[in-house]
């Protein structure tokens, strides 16, 4: 474990009206806070359940905070009937709030993560501030924490020397091929339903459709697909490292998966090229649609996330590399991104080749995510030292993504079809939840 908690005494001190005291001056005096809470203006509680004795004889259900930008008005007990003022409402035992101040955690991430409860308010409200929430709890007074240097992590982050280049032994010779294994179960579907040709889409009455669409229509979907191509592309050119690594290790059943994965990523490249030129009459300048956020991600942060794989193949540059890839770029950005098509052309019945390829395009990629949540959880069954470290990329990775889906729906007055960008975010949130769900990490 990486931390270690010294008893009772100070576990006790939590919480006091001392406590709270000693939290009014530090918050007061927080210039991190002051910054970071400058947009946010909601009252909150920290609300306990079950309520501890310490607020029990305060009359008390957790505390009330009085937050307006950057600054704090009230801070006190809360009692039962602030509920109504307050906008935001987290829930949790003591041992819980404990362990989230004493280790500096990321309220939005916890919630997601189910350890923290959202019993008001909205998780895309509160995820657009979450730098403010994490800096409110920082300064909180702790008491106990006894933070043991989070392992080893410089030791693994280290760029360790890929196997030697010589073959000890075979798999296949040796102990023989695991075809129960989850990466062979996934070779296995890949070589059923991954063998669709993008070639064979027929676009004849996309094109057609595409004649009849507005400007604004037109717009928002080159938009869309803008991002999807150069998306395809990224991911297409940046997975080799990462299958350099598997083979290095010798991983041979994982490394058949990923054959798969890359001629896949390749035909989705293939397929958002084939719909340009047989779909849309000219070619319109799509890097235009590439936002300044968009480019942090696949511009830089994915190929630096995955190239440096070549130079440090440590199992937290393996971590960085799949957090971002997997977890970030197709759990939570292309899942969204098939939704807008889904709402855009299923609902409206528009191009039916896009549509279809959109579907056998996700089938692809939730096995492309299913691997690297194994990978991830692979790698920190072996290191549970690198949670931490982990998580606090996974915090920057999607702050990155609402960042982009904040910047798509920047140049609508009125979104096309009805599109919504609260309902999309909430979605990537929702997305994102369910790829944390499966992991095996604590808060
Ligand atoms: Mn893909
Ligand atoms: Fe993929």
């Amino acid at each position: 474990m990486w931390f270690k908690k010294k008893e009772s005494q100070d576990i006790q001190s939590y919480f006091t009206r001392k406590w709270l005291g000693e939290w009014k001056v530090s918050l007061k005096n927080s210039t991190d806070y002051k910054n970071k809470g400058k947009n946010w203006n909601a009252p909150l509680i920290l609300k306990f359940d079950p309520i501890p004795d310490v607020l029990n004889s305060e009359n008390a259900i957790g505390f009330f905070l009085n937050l307006q930008y950057g600054e704090c008005y009230d801070m006190r007990f809360a009692k039962p009937e602030d509920e109504d003022i307050s906008d935001v409402i987290l829930k949790a035992d003591k041992t819980t709030w404990i362990k989230l101040i004493e280790e500096k955690k990321d309220p939005t991430m916890s919630i997601m993560k189910g350890k923290l409860k959202l019993e008001k308010g909205s998780l895309v409200t509160l995820s657009t501030h979450r730098k403010a929430a994490k800096a409110l709890l920082e300064t909180a007074p702790v008491y106990s924490a006894q933070h043991v240097n989070q392992v080893d992590s410089k030791k693994t982050d280290k760029a360790q020397k890929r196997g030697t280049l010589k073959h000890k032994k075979f798999i296949t010779t040796s102990k023989g091929l695991n075809f129960e294994s989850f990466p062979m179960q996934l070779f296995q579907k890949a070589k059923k339903y991954g063998i669709w040709n993008p070639s064979d889409i027929d676009f004849s009455k996309d094109r057609e459709q595409w004649q009849q669409l507005s400007d604004e229509e037109k717009k928002i979907i080159t938009h869309l697909s803008a991002l999807f191509m150069a998306g395809e592309e990224a991911v297409t050119l940046d997975i080799l490292p990462l299958i350099q690594v598997i083979a290095s290790e010798g991983r041979i059943e994982e490394e058949m998966f990923l054959t798969s994965f890359l001629w896949e990523e390749a035909k989705h490249t293939e397929f958002f090229s084939r719909f340009v030129n047989e779909v849309m009459v000219s070619r319109p300048d799509f890097e235009a649609f590439h936002g300044p956020f968009y480019k942090v991600l696949f511009y830089e942060k994915l190929p630096i996330a995955m190239n440096r794989l070549t130079e440090d193949a440590s199992p937290l540059s393996q971590l960085k590399a799949s957090g971002t890839y997997n977890m970030i770029v197709e759990g939570t950005l292309a899942e969204t991104g098939y939704e807008a098509y889904h709402k855009m052309l299923k609902e409206n019945d528009l191009l039916p080749g896009m549509q279809k390829g959109i579907t056998l395009l996700k089938q692809d990629e939730s096995r492309h995510i299913a691997y690297g949540l194994y990978l991830i959880n692979r790698l920190l069954s072996d290191n549970p030292g690198l949670r931490g470290p982990f998580e606090d990329e996974l915090e920057e990775l999607l702050n990155d993504a609402t960042n982009i889906i904040h910047e798509i729906f920047e140049p609508y007055d009125v979104v096309p079809f009805g599109l919504d960008k609260e309902w999309f975010l909430e979605y990537a949130i929702k997305q994102f939840q369910n790829r944390i769900n499966k992991l095996h990490l604590n808060i």
